[in-house]
């Protein structure tokens, strides 16, 4: 008998049960005895005993459903350590469920938080698997994420819209893509719905260069630009800032971005109105796309192979378009950036497109 817990955990994405479904099929396929176990709401359900046994029927026909079929919740991981309202000590309690449903693995969908608690229910004892979510692609070890595909498609198609209502108005855009701290998504979104401006957090910019290159497509006979910006763009003054104190700027916006404070600049500089999008939550809502799916096929399928090999303590990723196990311990913790030296951003520069510095 073979018995795994799962559990999805911080914001959710697309694919998450189409990667649920890939492990569940792997091992049903070729495992005699399963029992599945899923945890509700993420580490909650751990923590708290919340799980139902779920049969095979439970993992079909979600491979093209968004969400995830188990909940998710945000457990944040600094306050894993410390006890609940009620004095429960969270790990032991993760601890005992586990132990109490006897289980043989605990496959863990999530981003890097998720990861780091993962990281420490195996040095704790347990035997985890853990498959790398998020739209926002910055999990180190793995080249690409699944849900990451889905969302560059969806922050696309919110730039691809803008493009005809701003070529029609002449008008200047800026449409304010996900990603947490780094500009993944924003880089891809960006190149793809031919934004004429990207920044990213991994590279503050210069206001006077935006303005720069707005003007420079103006007196070219281009009366409209697109700003894609990252929501955690960020200037050069404010890069600058002890953190503490930026910390507290940012705070005091009215919306934690920057796009707001950039447009009223640039209309302060220049007179020139900026209209803003956000698509937000839309970006990791929804279906997964066609790539996504097969990623998450790929992972699932691995993550039940190591399973049946008994080998655990593993990220499934993926690295030059080979399926990869890497040892958890090696890269929890670690944060996957845009390098400013990136090919893909010398590609984009070759060809006109302003990083605003
Ligand atoms: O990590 C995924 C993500 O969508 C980020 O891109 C974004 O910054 C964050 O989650 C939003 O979190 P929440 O759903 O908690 O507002």
């Amino acid at each position: 008998m073979l018995r795994i817990g799962m559990l999805t955990s911080g914001g959710d994405c697309q694919a998450l049960n189409a990667t649920m479904r890939g492990v569940v099929k792997g091992l049903s396929a070729n495992v005699q005895e399963l029992e599945v176990y899923g945890f509700y709401d993420g580490y909650k359900g751990l923590i708290y005993g919340n799980y139902r046994m779920l049969s095979a029927k439970d993992f079909s026909g979600i491979l093209t459903k968004g969400g995830t079929i188990l909940g998710t919740s945000r457990q944040p991981f600094k306050l894993m350590r410390t006890p609940d309202e009620h004095g429960l000590d969270k790990v032991e309690a993760m601890k005992q469920n586990y132990y109490k449903l006897r289980l043989d693995c605990l496959v863990i969908l999530g981003g890097n938080g998720t990861q780091k608690t993962a990281n420490l229910l195996r040095e704790e004892g347990l035997n985890i698997i853990h498959l790398p979510k998020t739209i926002d692609n910055d999990i180190y070890g793995t080249d690409m994420t699944f849900g990451f595909q889905s969302a560059v498609d969806i922050a696309t198609d919110a730039i691809d819209r803008i493009h005809t209502t701003a070529a029609s108005h002449n008008r200047v855009f800026l449409v304010e893509v996900m990603g947490h701290k780094v500009g993944w998504l924003t880089l891809h979104a960006g190149i793809a719905g031919g934004a004429d401006i990207i920044l990213l957090p991994e590279i503050p910019y210069d206001i006077d260069k935006i303005i720069e290159a707005i003007h420079k497509r103006a007196a070219s006979g281009r009366g409209f630009t697109i700003l894609a910006v990252a929501e955690g763009a960020i200037s050069k003054e404010d890069a600058a800032l002890p953190k503490k104190e930026l910390k507290e700027k940012i705070k005091k916006r009215k919306h934690p971005s920057v796009s707001y404070e950039l447009a009223e600049q640039i209309f302060q500089k220049t007179g020139i109105e900026v209209r803003i999008t956000v698509p937000g939550h839309t970006q990791r809502g929804g279906n997964p796309c066609p790539y996504d799916r097969v990623l998450s096929t790929r992972l699932g399928a691995e993550a039940a192979t190591l399973i049946m090999k008994k080998e655990y303590g593993y990220m499934v990723g993926i690295i030059n378009g080979k399926v990869k196990k890497v040892p958890l311990g090696d890269v929890a913790g670690k944060l996957k950036m845009v390098s400013p030296d990136d090919q893909l951003i010398k590609e984009a520069k070759c060809i006109g497109i302003s990083f605003g510095v």
